[in-house]
């Protein structure tokens, strides 16, 4: 499993089925640091009490003179007062964990002093989707992990999802498996009474790179349709390899052409650090990469957003990610990663091995 350092959030107002309540929801993955975001009207003048809850739980508390952290959210969780005087009453949280993932309400408390009691007022709904990360190479077989032991389901009827699209089903003895997802996919029948709802995924293909949901179908109340509950989100990297010898051209492949982008910027890095930006005709080399790296302006307008790396040098292997920047809203999306092994040049025979061996 990869952490990246940086971590990649995005925001997205959806309506949520069951309440129909707008609410917007942010994705975190495990270990990364979640900002949940909440904005004050210009109504309130003063630093205001604020608090965030979790199903009803509170999860922080700041008043004018105290900050209380919820139970299980010690010290990973803030509100800076800095910002909240500024009307920012977004929730940091670190660390998260799986069990973070859940719906999250902030509001302000008003004193109302003739009752001596405290109004509250909500402001803001978010539900924290949290992922975990896997990493596979491509040919390699994945395993997405997923648990329901904690919940008592007699007849679990299961399903792994990329959004609507299903990619394997489980009911009983009876499994479908996805389109592109033939042959490769299972959740074993044995596993699944066990409580394990893990997808084994053979042949890792490069298409295989996104989110992955799982649902849990509850029969008891299918009368009408059947209630599913998803219980875990699984990001899956798919990292490519690539061999290049010493001194010849590697092309470490991407592809954003299932991504609909007016101007694509593109942006290789190893780590943090650039090693190629290209926006138009713009283009930056990064230290190490001067005259040797490009993507060129014509390839990436089709979509294909390959590095072309020259004279490639032993120091030259390590991991490679290709992002796309979002021009919108300034955030980038990782398209692919590529692991470059680089062996030495085989080495040129001095002799002749076909002379006859010298006195
Ligand atoms: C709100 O505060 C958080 C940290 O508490 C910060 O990361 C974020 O950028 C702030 N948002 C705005 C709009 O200032
Ligand atoms: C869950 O099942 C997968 C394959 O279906 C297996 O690889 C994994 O080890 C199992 N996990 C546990 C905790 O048994
Ligand atoms: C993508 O670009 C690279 C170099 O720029 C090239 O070698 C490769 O053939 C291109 N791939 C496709 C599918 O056009």
């Amino acid at each position: 499993m990869i952490l990246l350092s940086i971590s990649i959030f995005w925001l997205s107002v959806c309506v949520d089925p069951i309440s129909a309540d707008p609410h917007i929801t942010v994705e975190a993955h495990v270990g990364s640091t979640a900002l949940l975001p909440c904005h004050l009207s210009k109504d309130f003048t003063q630093t205001p009490h604020i608090q965030w809850r979790a199903d009803d739980k509170i999860v922080f508390e700041r008043n004018i003179d105290r900050t209380d952290d919820g139970k299980g959210y010690k010290g990973r969780v803030d509100v800076p007062e800095d910002e909240l005087r500024k009307g920012n009453c977004s929730l940091v949280l670190k660390d998260v964990r799986i069990t973070d993932h859940t719906f999250y309400t902030s509001f302000v408390l008003k004193h109302v002093k003739a009752t001596n009691t405290k109004k509250t007022q909500e402001i803001n709904r978010v539900h924290l989707n949290v992922f975990q990360r896997v990493s596979a190479q491509v040919g390699s077989t994945a395993v997405l992990p997923c648990d329901w032991r904690h919940l008592s389901i007699q007849t679990p009827h299961v399903e792994w999802r990329i959004g609507d699209e299903t990619v394997f089903k489980r009911l009983g003895k009876e499994s479908f498996q996805g389109e592109g997802y033939k042959g490769r996919v299972d959740v074993p029948e044995d596993e699944l009474r066990k409580g394990n709802c893990s997808l084994l995924l053979k042949d890792v293909r490069i298409t295989d790179h996104t989110f992955y949901r799982f649902h849990l179908f509850l029969l008891a109340e299918m009368k009408y349709y059947p209630k599913a509950k998803e219980i875990n989100t699984v990001k899956l990297d798919v990292v490519q390899s690539v061999s290049a010898q010493v001194g010849s051209t590697a092309v470490l492949p991407c592809d954003w052409r299932h991504m609909s982008i007016q101007t694509p910027h593109v942006e290789w890095r190893i780590g943090d650090e650039i090693v190629f930006e290209r926006l138009g005709k713009d283009s930056f080399q990064g230290e190490g990469y001067e005259g040797r790296v490009d993507v060129p302006e014509e390839e990436l307008l089709k979509g294909n957003c390959s590095l072309v790396l020259k004279n490639v040098r032993v120091t030259d292997e390590t991991l490679y990610s290709s992002y796309i920047l979002m021009m919108d809203t300034k955030k980038s999306v990782l398209v692919q990663k590529v692991k470059l092994s680089v062996s030495e040049k085989p080495e040129v025979m001095d002799d002749d091995p076909s002379a006859p061996p010298g006195e």
